[in-house]
């Protein structure tokens, strides 16, 4: 089944409206809605006294329009008589200032009486809707997240590092804590990494934001084992952030999950002026897919403008349906929009939904309902297709931590030079898998790990049978500079895997943010015209790997930028330096070409070709993000989807934001 639905809170409209609202629903071809993520005060008003009836009512008037229900675990916003009870309930931020009342996930994920009450309220609901017919699984919280610094947590922390490290010498040792005199004699000594505390041990600091996400996942696997116990037939996710939440460790947050869900919405008010380029989006998909390497769902798919206190530009006619068939094309399984209708009070009042605030259908209704017509007719030929990738990008969090500790240099962004190589594998159309550096690799003919900056035993030997067995394997600047305590390891770098790179780095510059060097190639194939080096030049003393590319000024002029060791019947390029968009295409035509990977598509960045594959046949999704007109030529025989016919010719005119949905026909 093909769930394509909505977010729905029925408790901020009159009872007399639900009818109608159903009706819409229905005649929008909704099949699924999620409820009551934010609905505490309403099902238990005072403590220990719950009230369903309202929900039940609700749940028996959709489910007379055979609409199917997500709870949602109403954790993310609690209500005032709870919070009331006690200060340490709200999380303290990373100044040391405690939260107040008034928004939402104020709450500190370590609070034993906050873990009380959500196992009440948990298994209230649960025990009230185990048996009903409509519900179909649950939905955890809402977008976990933030760390928390307060005293509980300070102490917990203290003891997850004992269990880490099992003696305060080993802790001591691993992060260099003679450095200012911070040799630390008992657990209760040691700080959580608040900003008055100034720029901390960048070991303690790691290990804090490991602490603090796993604080989260133990949070979330206490609501996880109720549920399981009293529902153990319907499924349990949460709604994940993408590619650019970076607090969490989403790999581990996925781990208890049945699947992985998440909101994702392309334009909102907090920067009016962003052109959000289709990359962002599909790197989010792709990474919410590779959290546990299966087809996902999104929860919250943008239904309209955003809007708190500022209104983000609008949503053009097009772009909600396109949008959502860019989430299928990268493998979501279910759509369900934010939100029904626009709220007439509170916080997100201006965050438009289906229908405007006067409730009444209007142009991205009409919009939506026809992509759930759509899908009734094709969304069950889509539904379990697989996304088949030549590419995986290895996401490191621990990486991505640590350079929140040292940035290493102002113009360098993890994300974004992370999003920079991987928008021209998606420019190209190839499919990329995400996935974690201790993943099993041997099915990708390529592996690209951007500024893999902590490199543990574990990476290093998964890295090295990966490129031993035939891999190729893309490695850029400030990898393997840190083990996993966060210090800097006392190997030329790339430390660990400088014997696989073979080469090491003699020394590096960290460049000023206007000052630009220059590499020029020097292997056949690639054009002998300069590129430009930006903000770091790892300077490279080749230990058997060939040169590539070369510096071509200041005082290491000459000296090499770019290597490729071969290793067996693989090969590893060490990329020590970050260029512009040409760099990294010419790079990547080279990669390509050496492994023979051919893309079926000329690179476009405005028209997206997904691939999805059921069975043997390719199904493939055709999304025009420009307001133009594009054409494609076609790799083959296909039907159209919807229409059902064959296509004569191989050249397809795709209209302004349009989508075409194309499968594949047999010989
Ligand atoms: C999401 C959140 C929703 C709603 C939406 C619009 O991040 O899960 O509850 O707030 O953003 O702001």
């Amino acid at each position: 089944m093909f769930y394509f639905g909505v977010d729905y809170y029925p408790e901020h409209w009159p009872q007399e409206r639900w009818v109608e609202d159903a009706r819409l629903m229905a005649e929008a071809n909704f099949n699924v809605v999620r409820l009551a993520e934010f609905a505490w005060s309403k099902m238990e008003p005072r403590e220990d006294s719950f009230d369903f009836e309202w929900l039940d009512h609700a749940i028996e008037i959709l489910s007379s329009h055979d609409i199917k229900i997500i709870l949602g675990t109403p954790t993310a916003s609690p209500p005032p008589w709870l919070m009331a009870k006690q200060e340490d309930l709200f999380r303290v931020d990373p100044e040391g200032r405690r939260l107040t009342y008034g928004n939402r996930r104020e709450y500190c994920p370590n609070n034993p009486l906050y873990h009380d009450h959500t196992r009440r309220i948990v298994t209230a609901m649960a025990e009230h809707y185990r048996d009903h017919a409509s519900i179909i699984g649950w939905q955890i919280d809402n977008e976990f997240g933030d760390r928390c610094y307060c005293t509980i947590c300070r102490n917990a922390f203290q003891g997850w590092l004992r269990d880490r490290y099992g003696t305060l010498e080993e802790l001591n040792s691993r992060w260099g804590t003679l450095f200012w005199s911070h040799v630390y004699t008992d657990w209760s000594e040691i700080p959580t990494p608040l900003k008055t505390g100034g720029s901390p041990n960048p070991g303690l600091a790691l290990d804090f934001y490991r602490f603090a996400s796993e604080s989260y996942v133990a949070y979330q696997k206490l609501q996880i084992d109720l549920l399981r116990e009293i529902c153990p037939q319907h499924f349990i996710t949460h709604n994940f952030m993408g590619f650019n939440y970076d607090q969490l460790d989403y790999f581990e947050l996925a781990r208890d999950l049945d699947f992985v869900a998440w909101d994702i919405y392309w334009r909102m008010q907090w920067n009016i002026d962003a052109e959000v380029s289709p990359s962002w989006p599909a790197l989010g998909h792709d990474t919410m897919r590779g959290l546990k390497g299966k087809n996902f769902w999104v929860m919250e798919q943008q239904a309209g403008p955003g809007g708190w206190e500022m209104v983000s530009v609008p949503t053009k006619p097009g772009e909600l349906r396109l949008w959502a068939y860019q989430s299928i094309a990268h493998g979501a399984d279910a759509i369900l929009f934010f939100r029904w209708r626009t709220a007439l009070y509170g916080t997100e009042e201006y965050w438009h939904g289906v229908l405007d605030h006067h409730g009444r259908p209007g142009r991205r209704y009409e919009e939506i309902q026809r992509m759930g017509a759509e899908l009734q007719q094709i969304g069950e030929s889509i539904h379990g297709a697989q996304i088949k990738a030549p590419v995986a990008f290895l996401l490191s969090y621990d990486s991505r931590f640590a350079f929140q500790i040292q940035g290493n240099n102002p113009s360098f962004s993890y994300p974004e030079h992370f999003h920079d190589l991987y928008r021209v594998f998606h420019a190209r159309q190839i499919p990329i898998d995400i996935l974690s550096p201790t993943s099993e690799l041997s099915s990708y003919p390529l592996v690209i790990a951007p500024a893999l900056h902590i490199v543990k035993d574990e990476i290093a030997k998964n890295l090295e049978t990966y490129v031993r067995n035939g891999g190729t394997l893309l490695l850029t600047l400030r990898t393997g500079v840190k083990d996993e305590a966060n210090a800097v390891v006392d190997q030329p770098l790339p430390g660990l895997l400088a014997d696989l790179c073979g080469v090491e780095v003699e020394e590096y510059v960290s460049l000023p943010t206007d000052l630009d060097h220059e590499i020029q190639f020097s292997v056949s194939g690639i054009p002998m015209t300069p590129f430009p080096a930006k903000v770091w030049c790892d300077v490279l003393q080749p230990k058997g790997a060939t040169v590539l590319a070369r510096y071509r000024e200041d005082y290491f002029a000459g000296k090499p930028a770019i290597t490729v060791n071969q290793v067996g019947e693989g090969k590893v390029v060490y990329m020590g330096t970050m260029g512009d968009a040409s760099l990294y295409e010419t790079l990547t035509a080279w990669l390509l070409d050496q492994l023979q990977i051919e893309a079926s598509w000329a690179a476009h960045h405005e028209l997206e070709i997904g691939e999805r594959w059921q069975g043997d046949r390719k199904i493939l999704f055709l999304l025009n993000h420009s307001d133009s007109v594009q054409q494609v030529s076609l790799d083959g025989k296909y039907r159209e989807l919807l229409s059902g016919s064959v296509l004569a010719e191989p050249k397809l005119k795709i209209p302004p934001r349009e989508v075409t949905i194309l499968k594949e026909e047999g010989e």
